[in-house]
């Protein structure tokens, strides 16, 4: 058999993962597995470069958010699962880079202008300009053909190729370029009709009960021209009728769009059919994650073991830097 070719991708532990972090990242992790050498990674250091007076939460966010992940059917069998401070040649490489990337690169990434201004910080930190260096080292010392991210992470990967090509001009080939295999995200609103989010408070988690993820879609934002049962309503503007789009099969959400715009059906009822669609994917991930997060010593026995395999890879790939940037007697 052919060697597969390899991806590797990585989330900040945030926490308890919701139905917009599935399927705008997980669900493409997992199908991933079929056809490539994954690795997936919780970028723990990252974590720090907003949140270091937050840093107690880290360990117990990894823990659930690598639950999230095991339930959604990441497998540690066929993918190194692993912790980004396990490996911490991934700080030693993103020190070299350093050496070699011109501070104009980092002061122009979007995301560091966006971070800066969204959260009003007056002396942002080092580390915060770094975090895209800091991610082109996660990146680069596993040399995956693909990075499978979101349209808000492409510039991201373009300066991971950027420093590759000059990691390789200033000391020797060592670094393929990666190329960014890109995430569709569909919609996913919150209950509230904006985009879901943990800190708008309206999103359904992976470890949501059937009972509690009922109770959140039933006063679920709706078309609001429809106030009763008699006024018709257009499933084109309305929040749960972007999720019957991801989740109910096309018979079913026909009839929920006719029955919308002739007021054939009621609000309840069309959230009732979503219901039926949306509730058994869910069970399926939850019953699994609930299995892992009875016992959080075996998920870091995973993250531990994958850890020690990545590191094999991160140590090959240091012997080849140290080799081309040779600065020891
Ligand atoms: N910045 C990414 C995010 O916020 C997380 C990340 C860190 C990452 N290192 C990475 C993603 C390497 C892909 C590859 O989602
Ligand atoms: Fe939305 Fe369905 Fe109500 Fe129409 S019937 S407004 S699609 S919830």
């Amino acid at each position: 058999m052919r060697a597969r070719d390899r991806v590797l991708s990585g989330m900040r532990p945030t926490g308890k993962l919701h139905l917009g972090n599935y399927l705008g990242a997980l669900d493409n992790w997992v199908r991933m597995q079929d056809d490539y050498e994954c690795f997936y990674f919780v970028a723990n250091w990252h974590a720090l470069t907003t949140g270091a007076s937050s840093a107690a939460e880290i360990p117990g966010n990894t823990i659930e958010m690598a639950a999230d992940w095991l339930g959604a059917g990441l497998q540690p069998e066929r993918s190194t699962l692993f912790i980004q401070s396990l490996v911490p040649e991934h700080a030693e490489l993103h020190l070299l880079f350093s050496m070699i990337t011109p501070q104009s690169w980092l002061e122009r990434v979007p995301t560091y202008k966006e971070m800066v201004e969204q959260l009003g910080l007056e002396s942002p930190s080092y580390g915060l300009l770094g975090y895209p260096l800091l991610q082109s080292a996660d990146i680069l010392m596993y040399k995956p053909k693909w990075v499978p991210v979101g349209v808000d992470q492409v510039p991201h990967v373009e300066l991971a190729r950027e420093v590759a090509r000059r990691f390789n001009s200033v000391f020797g080939e060592v670094f393929p370029e990666p190329g960014v295999k890109l995430t569709e995200i569909p919609k996913v609103p919150g209950t509230d009709g904006r985009k879901m989010s943990k800190s708008y408070d309206n999103a359904i988690y992976l470890s949501d009960s059937p009972e509690v993820i009922t109770a959140k879609v039933r006063p679920m934002v709706t078309d609001p021209a429809r106030k009763r049962r008699s006024d018709p309503g257009n499933p084109d503007i309305c929040p749960v009728f972007d999720l019957h789009k991801i989740f109910t099969p096309p018979a079913d959400r026909e009839w929920a769009a006719t029955g919308c715009r002739t007021a054939g059906i009621g609000c309840l009822d069309c959230k009732a059919k979503l219901l039926e669609h949306l509730l058994p994917p869910l069970a399926t991930i939850r019953e699994r994650r609930q299995q892992f997060a009875e016992k959080p010593e075996d998920i870091v026995d995973i993250l531990r073991e994958g850890s020690k395999r990545a590191r094999e890879v991160a140590k090959t790939t240091m012997e080849d830097v140290r080799r081309a940037a040779a600065i020891e007697p």
